[in-house]
């Protein structure tokens, strides 16, 4: 704690470095800017507390500062242990040059993040940001909205308030459902000591939310789940699948930061090698254009045809993985998927292979078992680069009756512990793609302030309702429900209206000298759209 502000980071005095990048960052996120411009006067947030788990990176610092622009109060946590901008956390906790805040008085917004939190720490700094202490009457009024990525913020109510119901934590770990069990094990322990010092919190704190904004594939994956068993507590935008944020982040963001994050952490050339990637979703797709710009061969592995398919016309070899893994020079995960590479995998990799994670979770690659082979050293190269010498191996027969080589001791380089690399060896995304993400969540944020009744109700007329968004009603405009989501129990998972999508490109387009064309009424009746669009029909898929 720091003067009046509740705020944890690694030195507030990083903050004037931080503000340098912030303010360069905002001249790069058009989106979150055009936003204040148009709406900082009728603060449409206020009233709103946000409890935020998200990156503490330079780009999350603008869009922090654009949620309290328009209103809002905010509390913000890293959604990792790894990927925090000390720099950023302590510029935010400082606050903006016109709040007057400095080193030893910080005025802005109450920060709990740095870079290289242990597990321990890290959920009580989420904890931290569903603590929301009225400085009039000295009670928790909790927040009114969670803007999550990856979903532990959401996942640490819904828990909380089955804890609570149950009256007790569940004692037994569940390796794979969320992660490995010395993860769970500490989860649950954080869990434990709130349930014992106010046994009533979460459910205090779950009937004062108005909903989550999801960033992520895999948080969104988790939402999905909750409803689809009639058990998520409040309801959810799901921000990923907005157009402009997967297609856009997941992909060319990607594309940018895995490179950053290998020639950061390694500065190994990548040209001419081997590289393999684990998946082609949107992710594997940035991951797999950027190895392939770099001069290396990709080699890409799925479990859905039609990705497979998208691989090979792409001009990909598409392999399992264990048929070329002792070839490979790079291993890079992109599934959100859990154990995908496996300590078999790993044993059989080529001397000093370098193996990264870039989904969202750390169970992609089987660390923990890793950890237990026998005889297998960790040396530390620099922080979250590792590598991890294997012993010599005599040929042996698995129990499956697969003879496995003999093998020379040889290691193998591990970024960021399993963790996603792009953030954990660099700095993520650059800030232009994730304005255009950030921007869908500020109005998905607006949305759940402004019309959390409405979210309840199914849309009638969406085309109605984006033609009064796009007419710039932006709160309680239409959504899209969520395919497959059940009627009747509890709450549902949300898009933004197209119309808002459409709004964000836009918004991007003048920054990069674009010259859209538009339709003429004559077209637009042919094609049967408003001039003004949505241009495409809610299953085109771009
Ligand atoms: P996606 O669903 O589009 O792609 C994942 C792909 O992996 C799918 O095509 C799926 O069929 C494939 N897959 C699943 N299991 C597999 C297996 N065992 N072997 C091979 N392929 C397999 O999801 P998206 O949007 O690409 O996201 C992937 C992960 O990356 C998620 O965890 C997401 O949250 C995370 N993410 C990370 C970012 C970062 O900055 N590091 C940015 C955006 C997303």
């Amino acid at each position: 704690p720091s003067g009046t502000l509740d705020v944890r980071v690694r030195d507030l005095a990083l903050a004037d470095s931080g503000r340098h990048q912030i303010r360069l960052a905002e001249h790069e996120m058009p989106g979150l800017m055009a936003l204040r411009a148009e709406l900082a006067e009728s603060q449409p947030l206020s009233g709103a507390r946000i409890a935020g788990s998200l990156h503490m990176t330079v780009q999350t610092a603008v869009l922090i500062e654009t949620l309290t622009a328009l209103g809002a109060q905010v509390r913000w946590a890293s959604c990792n242990i790894f990927s925090t901008q000390d720099e950023a956390a302590a510029a935010v906790a400082v606050g903006r040059p016109e709040d007057g805040g400095t080193a030893e008085a910080p005025r802005g917004v109450p920060v709990f993040a740095w870079k290289g939190e242990s597990l321990a720490e890290y959920w009580a700094c989420t904890d931290e940001i569903l603590t929301w202490i009225d400085p009039a009457t000295g009670e928790d009024v909790g927040p009114t909205l969670i803007l999550d990525d990856g979903g532990d913020a959401t996942m640490l109510v819904h828990e909380g308030v089955a804890a609570e119901r149950r009256g007790a934590v569940e004692s037994d770990p569940q390796p794979g459902e969320r992660g490995y069990s010395a993860e769970r094990i500490v989860f649950l322990e954080t869990l434990r000591r709130s349930l014992a010092a106010d046994p009533g919190r979460f459910t205090r704190i779950a009937a004062g939310l108005r909903g989550v904004s999801e960033e992520t594939t895999t948080g969104v994956h988790r939402l999905a789940q909750l409803a689809e068993r009639g058990e998520l507590l409040f309801p959810a935008v799901n921000v990923n699948d907005s157009v402009t944020k997967s297609k856009f982040d997941n992909r060319y963001g990607i594309r940018h930061s895995l490179p950053d994050g290998l020639n950061r952490a390694t500065d190994v050339l990548i040209g001419g090698k081997t590289a393999f990637v684990v998946g082609y979703g949107d992710v594997g797709k940035g991951a797999a254009e950027a190895l392939r710009g770099q001069g290396a061969r990709v080699i890409v592995s799925e479990i859905d045809p039609i990705c497979a398919l998208q691989a090979a016309m792409d001009g990909f070899q598409v392999a399992r993985l264990e048929e070329v893994v002792d070839r490979v020079d790079f291993v890079i995960t992109t599934t959100g998927n859990v154990g995908v590479v496996t300590v078999d995998h790993i044993r059989a990799m080529k001397d000093k292979a370098v193996l990264g994670n870039i989904g969202h979770f750390d169970n992609e690659i089987d660390v923990a078992g890793l950890e237990a082979v026998p005889g297998v050293v960790r040396t530390e190269i620099k922080p979250q680069v590792h590598e991890w010498t294997l012993p010599a191996e005599d040929e042996e027969i698995g129990p499956d009756g697969v003879v496995r080589p003999a093998r020379p001791e040889r290691s193998v380089i591990v970024l960021s512990e399993g963790r996603l690399l792009n953030l954990g060896n660099a700095t993520g995304h650059p800030s232009f793609v994730m304005s255009a993400s950030f921007t869908n969540q500020v109005l998905a944020q607006l949305d759940l302030h402004a019309g959390a009744e409405y979210l309840r109700l199914q849309v009638a007329d969406a085309e109605q309702d984006q033609e009064r968004a796009h007419d710039g009603e932006l709160a309680s405009s239409g959504e899209v429900r969520q395919e497959g989501a059940q009627e009747g129990t509890g709450f549902d998972v949300h898009r933004l209206p197209k119309a808002l999508d459409e709004k964000v490109a836009r918004l991007h387009l003048e920054a990069l000298g674009v010259d859209l064309t538009e339709l003429t009424k004559e077209q637009a009746e042919y094609l049967g759209v408003d001039v003004a669009g949505p241009y495409k029909p809610e299953h085109y898929r771009y």
